[in-house]
């Protein structure tokens, strides 16, 4: 019998999400799922051990649940084999990084870019910093996931769980499954390039949370009439002209790119149907609209999802997390003479 194969990924407890993080990463993810749940396990998990690597509040809890709100709200289809979990609920996440952070060596984290961003002039860093990536590779080296759909600043880690995996399976033998290289992983999720939505005051950037300006981000949480504003003063440019160029008309590009995401049409048709004409007022309009729409639908299916839904998922998914992890971390102990 083949091995089902698991998709993986990691969800940073997050409560401000940006029109961009949804097209662009949470909806992938849920298109994917539901694209390979009847055989394949697909497993999202919180990475609350992470969280905690900068100071965290009370909200952190209540917060976790929303942010998996967020998978069913955009269309996540539940089965058995969806496994929602929190990392801190799998202490098998734990030991594994423990015995990992005996195989890796100081110099490949010290290369790690995120851990060079983050202790970049600081005068004390916290040891999880540095650890961070060898417990990632934890996450995904415990569950022999292929398939670990992340964004491009993981890339790094996503190779260095790789290469922990496979100087594991060197001195071991073949314990663990690595995951795919991150470019086959682009190849097998269609993502070619990926999404990049602009920055609506600034179209030459991404849409981001940290950006300075409201104006420029659509947060999923805006209120339809604040997201209508802020398309309307989107910066386009002075070629009157509504095409598909990212390159010189990175504002209508942008514009044009979120329609046909929100509204599921394939982009090439949506431009189509924008080809030759000229009045970027109207093109405003139909994707203030579109979007206004979107939001609404969203959050009236945010707001119907019960706390106990999402907890009812995690006891399921945890019992099935701690079965498949567990199973995995007495294969390790048993090679370091632990049992
Ligand atoms: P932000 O810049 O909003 O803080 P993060 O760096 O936290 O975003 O990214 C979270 C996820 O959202 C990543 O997977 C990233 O690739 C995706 N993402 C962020 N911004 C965009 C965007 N403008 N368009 C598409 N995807 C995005
Ligand atoms: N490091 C990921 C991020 O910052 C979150 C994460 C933690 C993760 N463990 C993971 C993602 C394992 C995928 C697999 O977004």
């Amino acid at each position: 019998m083949t091995r089902q194969k698991t998709i993986l990924t990691g969800l940073r407890v997050n409560n401000e999400l940006t029109l961009g993080n949804f097209l662009g990463a949470l909806l992938p993810m849920v298109r994917l799922a539901n694209a390979h749940s009847a055989d394949m396990h697909i497993n999202i998990f919180v990475p609350d051990l992470h969280s905690i690597i900068s100071e965290i509040d009370g909200e952190l809890q209540q917060n976790l649940v929303t942010s998996l709100k967020y998978y069913l709200a955009a269309g996540l289809k539940i089965n058995q084999n969806i496994h929602f979990y929190r990392q801190s609920r799998v202490p098998a996440h734990s030991e594994l990084c423990w015995i990992l952070n005996c195989i890796a060596t100081m110099g490949e984290l010290n290369r790690m870019t995120q851990y060079k961003d983050k202790s970049e002039g600081r005068e004390s860093v916290n040891v999880g910093i540095f650890d961070y990536p060898v417990l990632m590779a934890a996450d995904i080296l415990l569950y022999d996931a292929e398939f670990v759909p992340v964004g491009e600043d993981q890339f790094q880690h996503l190779e260095l769980t790789r290469r922990l995996g496979e100087k594991f399976n060197k001195r071991f033998g073949e314990i663990f499954v690595l995951p795919a290289e991150p470019r086959d992983q682009a190849k097998f999720m269609e993502v070619d390039g990926g999404i990049r939505i602009r920055d609506l005051q600034n179209p030459e950037k991404k849409m981001s949370k940290s950006s300075a300006a409201p104006n420029s981000r659509i947060m999923m949480n805006d209120a339809p009439e604040v997201a209508i504003k802020k398309i309307m003063s989107a910066t386009t440019d002075s070629l009157a002209k509504i095409q598909f160029d990212m390159f010189n008309q990175p504002g209508i590009s942008n514009l044009l790119q979120i329609e046909a995401l929100v509204n599921d049409l394939p982009l090439q048709e949506v431009i189509s149907t924008w080809a030759g004409e000229n009045h970027y007022g109207d093109l405003k309009q139909k994707v203030a609209t579109s979007v206004s729409t979107f939001l609404t639908d969203f959050q009236s299916k945010l707001a119907e999802i019960k706390d106990e839904t999402i907890f009812e998922l995690l006891e399921n998914g945890e019992e099935y997390a701690n079965s498949i992890a567990n199973r995995k971390l007495t294969e390790v102990q048993q090679v370091f003479h632990l049992r």
